[in-house]
């Protein structure tokens, strides 16, 4: 070896990064890695998890609709990159949330991304309904259950580290007025979702300051506006977005390699953006924080 190749050789040895930093930086690689999104037999969280599927990882298939749920398990683990296997949950239940988080410990020892994606938005004419467990439905599936469901998994994933949690939000956010938080006055299907949004954030921004972001961090984000999905379809509007813009918000926050370590963020799409205010009060998030506890336990 010519004195100059020798010396090339220990350059990059003792520069590892000199060496990287000329290339382009690929996605966290998922091979070999566990993660779950929740809502995944439909809309974006099936994207998502496809994605997730064809860069290698062991991709937990999560919703209600059983046998679409094992057809896009078994399609993800045929198309040969990664495998993936379905797990039910109605998450209009907390102890349907408990026994999911335990088998999911049980039969997964390792989870390195929790893409918190599963949603609700009920047509304009649609009347208040209540989870199983007497809370109203939309701040059910969309908020209490995701934080029942991460505060069961947390040691799995500190286990995991670094591990990620992705919480799927909006933009259509609302002030939670803690007075009346199940809306049992004045129920409007949209304030109950832009109610239920903003509190995935405010729980996102509190959990950040919990967790060591060199462990697990946790950010949310709104992925884009009126998807092409069965949510938006539901409620009657025609699609601005497609689900594919949405999904590449997600795989930014979930793999992208300029997030590891970012932690208590908000996304508008792929850009860091400012929630509504009520996220940024210290007081607020507390006070949903002890509720959200109590309803739980
Ligand atoms: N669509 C948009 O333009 C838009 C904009 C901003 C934010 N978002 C957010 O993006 C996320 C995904 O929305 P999407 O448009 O893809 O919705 P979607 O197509 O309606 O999919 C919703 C998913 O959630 C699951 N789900 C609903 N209720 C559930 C329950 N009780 N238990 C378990 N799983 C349940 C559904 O499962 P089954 O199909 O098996 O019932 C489905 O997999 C939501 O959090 C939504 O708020 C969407």
């Amino acid at each position: 070896m010519s004195r100059l190749k020798s010396l090339l050789c220990l350059m990059a040895l003792a520069f590892p990064v000199l060496a990287l930093a000329a290339a382009p930086q690929p996605a966290i690689d998922k091979n070999g890695k566990t993660a779950l999104v929740t809502g995944s037999t439909s809309g974006l969280g099936e994207v998502v998890a496809r994605r997730l599927g064809a860069m290698g990882a062991m991709v937990i298939v999560h919703g209600l609709d059983e046998a679409r749920g094992r057809t896009i398990a078994a399609e993800i683990t045929a198309a040969g990159t990664g495998r993936a296997q379905f797990q039910p949950g109605d998450l209009g239940s907390l102890a349907e949330v408990r026994q999911l988080a335990a088998r999911l410990r049980s039969e997964h020892p390792r989870l390195h991304l929790l893409i918190n994606n599963a949603g609700i938005y009920g047509a304009s004419d649609q009347p208040r309904r209540e989870s199983r467990d007497g809370h109203e439905l939309t701040f059910a599936v969309n908020y209490l259950s995701h934080f029942l469901l991460t505060r069961e998994l947390l040691s799995l994933l500190g286990s995991s580290a670094p591990a990620r949690i992705v919480n799927v939000a909006s933009i259509a956010q609302s002030p939670i007025d803690f007075d009346n938080v199940m809306l049992e006055r004045d129920y409007r299907s949209s304030t109950a979702y832009a109610q239920s949004k903003l509190a995935q954030i405010l729980f996102t921004f509190t959990l950040a300051e919990q967790l060591d972001a060199a462990r697990v961090t946790v950010n949310a984000l709104h992925p884009a506006t009126m998807m092409n999905t069965p949510m938006v379809a539901g409620i009657g509007r025609p699609a601005m977005s497609s689900v594919e813009d949405g999904a590449d918000a997600v795989m930014q926050l979930a793999v992208g390699p300029a997030l590891a370590g970012r932690t208590g963020l908000y996304f508008n799409q792929i850009n860091e953006a400012r929630a509504n205010a009520q996220a940024y009060e210290a007081r607020a998030r507390q006070r949903l924080w002890d509720m959200s506890v109590g309803l739980v336990d």
